[in-house]
């Protein structure tokens, strides 16, 4: 018997843990949310809608109607769709920063320089901590707190701890953060210092942090929140069910995010296999994911084992958000990647930053990690996997804030030290030193306008 199991809530017609590998039902999660028969990774599934398949004109207007409502669960976009989440107990409360409710914007700059007219960035970095993680947080930390724990922890990158942090304060849980050292930005570290976490920067890699979680898990009575925790990622699958509203549920063609650990490709695709299943959708998206070249395991993976075992990476790369050599979560992603006919591609770092800058150059701005679906949409145009008369989505993760040393060395031209980039100087913003007089600026400004 494993220690601290976490149950279904109540009925069998909630939810149960399913294997994604042996497909063992079961109503009892262990702590590091591993199948008891095999090992591999448990999903959340709701047996109760293949008897019993909720209508979706209904859901729709149902979903569309709570808009109005100023009732907690309904201002939340994530608990605004709870009827394709874990069912909460009638008393549960939830925890919410009201998050979710991000906005779809059109990039028309970037719909230029791709040569896609109809392109989209879903932008997860409107979300209070400043990136997609607060979806997921609200209900995993929902769960953990009514399943009685008093610590939750995660190992981290910066934004799944940024935002753990927060949630456990609000809950009145108290956090434990794995980080590994000198590997994220000071913005991810300070907020979790500032939502009160217990915050240990560890000399090793994310894969060394979250290695070790999965080992203090089996030990202590924490709750892990790390995206191999299933509730994490049902709350993450409402990115997924809100632009689709947003689209007036016509479904795009393409569909592109970052790829680190893969709890979020994972997390949008068992998001659009539900839509469709339940008629909320004609037809599947193509789901792709974009790694950089430096941290490319789920590449490597799809080309080289053809999905069949993990091809892990020693990572480097400078958008330390996506950092990660050995995701946890590649099978389920290899699935999403295959059931949705999407596909994996790797960008460089140059191809990284300049992306982050023509998105900063549509006044939205991102962090880098985010940045490498625009570089990779532009590989798959040119691959002509994505047509330009396809509708495209890229779902941009963090907020620009995120990262902003990353920001001011690209502008200042320090980002890749002796190895300059040219081909971006006409995107470097530089701040310009002058002496305090009227003269000095008004020559700044006719030289701005001449150039
Ligand atoms: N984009 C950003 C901004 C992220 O912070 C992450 C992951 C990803 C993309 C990749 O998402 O792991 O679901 O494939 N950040 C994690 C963290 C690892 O600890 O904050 P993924």
């Amino acid at each position: 018997m494993p220690p601290f199991p976490i149950s279904a809530s109540g009925t069998q017609t909630d939810f149960r843990f399913r294997c994604i590998a042996c497909g063992d039902l079961t109503d009892r999660a262990s702590q590091d949310f591993r199948c008891a028969r095999c090992g591999d990774l448990l999903e959340i599934t709701c047996p109760h809608w293949s008897e019993t398949r909720p209508n979706a004109e209904g859901l729709k207007s149902v979903w569309r109607g709570r808009r109005a409502s100023n009732d907690a669960a309904d201002l939340s976009g994530v608990w605004r769709f709870r009827e394709l989440l874990p069912t909460l107990k009638a008393d549960q409360p939830i925890i919410t920063l009201r998050e979710g409710n991000t906005p779809l914007y059109d990039l028309a700059r970037c719909a230029r320089i791709t040569g896609v007219p109809r392109l989209f960035a879903k932008h997860q970095g409107t979300n209070p901590t400043g990136s997609f993680k607060d979806c997921g947080m609200t209900v995993a930390t929902t769960f953990a707190r009514s399943a009685g724990f008093r610590w939750v922890a995660c190992a981290s990158t910066g934004n799944t701890s940024a935002s753990m942090a927060a949630y456990a304060a609000r809950g009145g849980m108290r956090s434990l953060v794995l980080v590994p050292e000198g590997k994220i930005s000071w913005s991810k570290l300070s907020q979790a210092l500032d939502y009160g976490a217990v915050t240990c920067q560890l000399r090793t890699d994310f894969d060394g942090c979250l290695r070790l979680l999965q080992e203090l898990v089996l030990r202590a009575p924490v709750y892990q929140l790390n995206s191999i925790n299933p509730f994490r990622l049902e709350g993450q699958k409402t990115l997924a069910l809100e632009l689709l509203e947003q689209l007036d549920w016509q479904p795009p063609h393409h569909i592109i995010v970052p790829g680190g650990n893969l709890g979020n490709s994972s997390a949008i695709g068992k998001a659009l296999r539900e839509m469709r299943m339940l008629n909320l959708i004609s037809r599947l998206p193509k789901l792709s994911v974009i790694q950089a070249e430096g941290a490319n395991a789920l590449v490597r993976t799809l080309r080289e084992a053809d999905g069949k075992r993990l091809v892990s990476v020693q990572p480097e790369t400078r958008a330390t958000a996506i950092r990660i050599g050995n995701p946890a979560s590649w099978k389920k992603a290899v699935a999403v990647v295959e059931a949705t006919g999407g596909t994996g591609e790797q960008v460089s770092e140059v191809e990284i930053a300049q992306a982050k800058a023509e998105i900063g150059e549509e006044g939205l701005g991102c962090e880098p990690a985010s940045a490498v679906t625009l570089a990779g949409l532009k590989k798959l145009v040119k691959q002509n996997f994505v047509q330009p008369d396809e509708t495209v989505v890229l779902v941009l993760t963090g907020n620009l804030l995120k990262d902003p040393d990353y920001t001011i060395e690209f502008h200042r031209g320090d980002l890749f030290p002796g190895a300059p980039a040219p081909t971006l100087d006409h995107l470097r913003r530089p701040p310009i030193v002058l002496e305090a007089t009227l003269d000095a600026v008004i020559r700044t400004l006719e030289q701005a306008e001449k150039s």
